[in-house]
């Protein structure tokens, strides 16, 4: 049985990283028979180029039709100066949103290979491997109303709406709960609800969810203890479970602990499991086109897509240990080289996975 992958490459080094992750992809396709075929669609500034809006409602059908969605990145300068509505980023939020895709998965893991890499002393990090499970269609990011407008003394005045109902919020723990029975058994909900009633809210419900999960331990903490902790003693975290925007902020703190975010991958699932997977860094424009992008967060992410989407975890597998394996032979790109080992470009450490699998 063939499955359709839609790729979106977006912009800046996300083209390069999606072409080594492709490649891979067609390696372990050819190799476990998978049966993977790919089409193309534009996001970001790429479509906004073509279309004049960073997601047409077409590319968006098209890749709800397809059994899941590898995607680069998007964004970069020449779009910062276009109207709010029409950034790149906007497309990157319809997707999301108009997929239904909630529950942000963001493994942070520390290959021991990479350990001299973290900005954190090794014995901090080494064994780390936690997972950061974010809320990604709602919160902040989509709250309603929201502007900027113009208040009745001439001044300018900008607003968001920091909402979560209680269903929204019961989703998502549900996925936490259940990724922490899956792993060590240990859940963190992150919330601010010393101050903002919507995390007060948020507390309520993992508490009373709770008892559903017996073989969960249950823990809360304020965000700013945990971006403290996270970097004073992230071992401590098994599951760590919060809202869109604190999610945003945590995770990418969460990835430096790894030595590098171009290291991080991310699935992003709806209530059916269908779902789109990137790595959790950016478009980098100011390392675009220069073959120095590490393309392991894609390639890594394409390998949650076999195990989440495409019930292939065997090919998922094998994936993630050709990963382990080039990192063994000593290649970095250059956000995760260190002295003693072999600096390689994109397309060569695209090419080792591939030779490795
Ligand atoms: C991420 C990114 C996005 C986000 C941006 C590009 C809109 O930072 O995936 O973490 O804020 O969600
Ligand atoms: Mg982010």
């Amino acid at each position: 049985m063939t499955k359709k992958v839609m790729i979106l490459p977006g912009d800046g080094i996300g083209p390069e990283i999606v072409e080594q992750a492709m490649a891979v992809l067609e390696a372990a396709s050819g190799k476990l028979n998978l049966g993977l075929r790919f089409e193309r669609g534009l996001i970001g500034g790429a479509s906004i180029d073509t279309h004049g809006e960073p997601l047409t409602d077409a590319a968006l059908e098209a890749a709800g039709e397809c059994d899941a969605v590898l995607l680069g990145a998007v964004g970069g300068p020449q779009w910062d100066t276009l109207a709010r509505e029409i950034r790149p980023e906007k497309g990157l939020l319809k997707i999301r949103s108009g997929l239904g895709l909630y529950a942000n998965l963001r493994p942070a893991i520390l290959y021991p290979q990479l350990a001299d890499a973290s900005s954190l002393k090794p014995e901090v990090v080494s064994g780390l491997d936690i997972l950061i499970v974010r809320e990604l269609t709602g919160g902040i990011y989509f709250g309603e109303p929201r502007g900027i407008r113009t208040l009745e003394n001439g001044e300018r005045q900008g607003f968001n709406t920091y909402v979560y109902s209680e269903s929204e919020i019961e989703r998502i723990a549900r996925s936490a709960f259940e990724a922490a029975q899956k792993r060590n058994g240990k859940l963190c909900s992150v919330d601010k609800a010393n101050v903002l009633e919507v995390t007060v809210l948020w507390r309520e419900v993992l508490d009373r969810l709770a008892p559903e999960y017996p073989d969960v331990a249950l823990s809360h903490m304020y965000v700013d203890n945990a971006a403290m902790q996270l970097v004073r003693a992230p071992k401590q975290f098994d599951v760590m479970v919060t809202g869109n925007m604190f999610g945003d902020i945590l995770s990418d703190a969460a990835a430096m602990l790894t030595g590098s975010i171009g290291m991080l991958p991310s699935a992003s699932l709806n209530e059916s499991g269908f779902g789109l997977y990137e790595p959790c860094h950016g478009s980098a424009p100011d390392i675009a086109g220069q073959g120095i992008a590490n393309p392991l967060a894609t390639i890594l992410s394409a390998a949650m897509m076999l195990r989440y989407s495409l019930d292939m975890s065997e090919a998922a597998v094998a994936i993630e240990a050709a990963v382990r394996k080039v990192l063994d032979q000593g290649l970095r790109t250059a956000d995760i080289h260190t002295e003693g080992c072999q600096k390689v470009s994109t397309a060569e450490m695209g090419a080792a996975v591939v030779s490795a699998l």
